[in-house]
């Protein structure tokens, strides 16, 4: 890294005036809202990782050639930053988030960004616009670091230049419904990802790729799209845009297993944790979606939810497909998912303590 003093400051007045911020905070929604700067940072194959900076959030000029916009050398993460009972602020698992991304640019043929930069950038821009995050409960700041391939050219190769950004945006619940739980469409058109695709990476295009899928999700008025395994069309990999788990009669859990075509979710792995520290057994084994409706039918199953970062624990009330139709439960919110979102939440705010050093304190 090149420069003598990482993440310089370009101080710049915010846009904002505080009153405005402190009403926009109230009821940001999701990913509308964006705070006043934002981290930049440039790759290049003479300089390497230079130039980090955080400024005024503004437009990138770019040239209608540029390799992003082409062949699709993108990835993102998302993580939020939380307010802590003593008004300070922290960050859940931010290495997870470094590892994964630096997996994902290996994956996208681009230059991997050092951990310890990332962290650094992501502790910058919080610690820079720690105003931004909301208090109440429930709501944070959502960080959306992302990477994309500058080089001007229409040769088809990894680029050997790249700009990394981070951006930031206050954030209550994703889903706007505020129903209890979501109703879900099984995909029998369309798959997320191949053995051997980018199914693991978070890159932009296997959200581009969800969005035909989730389309038909919400023309059948479902929230969100599930999707099968691409070989044999049975496997249930993951939702649009989270992972999911099952919740069974003798008190079990069970999520399909990463390997290579699902997105290793940090939330997915805390609950894994936080599940078995409750003294509950976790399968990652493969759960067909026959299954899901004969368990769900019989009431052996008795709760499923989606987690993610954005989502964090989210109840599946109904699932629909064009073979399919089944509710879970009462359809509506069950005990185990709202235990796990409780411990969660307790350790991302600072209310419980933090067994499995989760939380980076700014
Ligand atoms: C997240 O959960 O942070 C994601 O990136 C997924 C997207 C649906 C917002």
């Amino acid at each position: 890294y090149q420069s003598a003093q990482p993440f310089p400051f370009e101080k710049s007045p915010s846009a904002v005036a505080a009153a405005e911020r402190e009403a926009l905070l109230r009821n940001p929604g999701f990913g509308r809202v964006f705070t006043d700067h934002m981290v930049t940072m440039r790759y290049s194959q003479e300089h390497g990782w230079h130039d980090g900076k955080i400024g005024p959030r503004g437009a990138f000029p770019l040239d209608p050639a540029t390799l992003v916009l082409h062949y699709g050398q993108e990835i993102f993460e998302g993580m939020k930053a939380y307010r802590l009972p003593d008004g300070g602020a922290s960050l859940f698992r931010p290495d997870a988030n470094a590892r994964r991304f630096r997996s994902s640019a290996e994956r996208l043929a681009m230059a991997p960004l050092p951990e310890e930069l990332f962290l650094q950038s992501v502790r910058a821009l919080v610690r820079t616009e720690r105003d931004w995050i909301p208090a109440a409960e429930g709501a944070s700041l959502y960080i959306r670091p992302f990477m994309f391939a500058t080089e001007v050219l229409l040769g088809v190769k990894p680029s050997a230049e790249y700009l990394y950004c981070i951006i930031a945006s206050p954030v209550g619940s994703y889903f706007k419904s505020g129903a209890p739980a979501v109703t879900l469409w099984v995909s029998e058109t369309y798959t997320r990802a191949a053995p051997g695709g980018t199914g693991a990476a978070k890159c932009g295009g296997n959200y581009a790729a969800s969005l035909a899928a989730q389309a038909e999700a919400t023309a059948e008025g479902c929230e969100q799209v599930v999707f099968l395994d691409a070989v044999e069309r049975r496997w249930v990999e993951e939702l649009g845009g989270m992972n999911v788990f099952f919740v069974f009669d003798d008190g079990s859990l069970q999520t399909p297993p990463l390997g290579g075509t699902i997105l290793p979710g940090i939330t997915r792995d805390s609950l894994i944790v936080l599940a078995r520290d409750l003294g509950l057994t976790v399968r990652e084994e493969p759960y067909a979606i026959d299954q899901w409706q004969a368990d769900a039918r019989s009431g052996r199953l008795t709760e499923a939810f989606a987690c993610g970062t954005a989502a964090v624990v989210t109840p599946i009330g109904t699932v629909k497909g064009r073979r399919h139709g089944f509710t879970i439960g009462e359809g509506g919110a069950g005990p185990v998912a709202a235990r796990l979102k409780a411990a969660l939440l307790d350790i991302q705010n600072g209310r419980a303590p933090d067994r499995h050093g989760w939380l980076d304190r700014l």
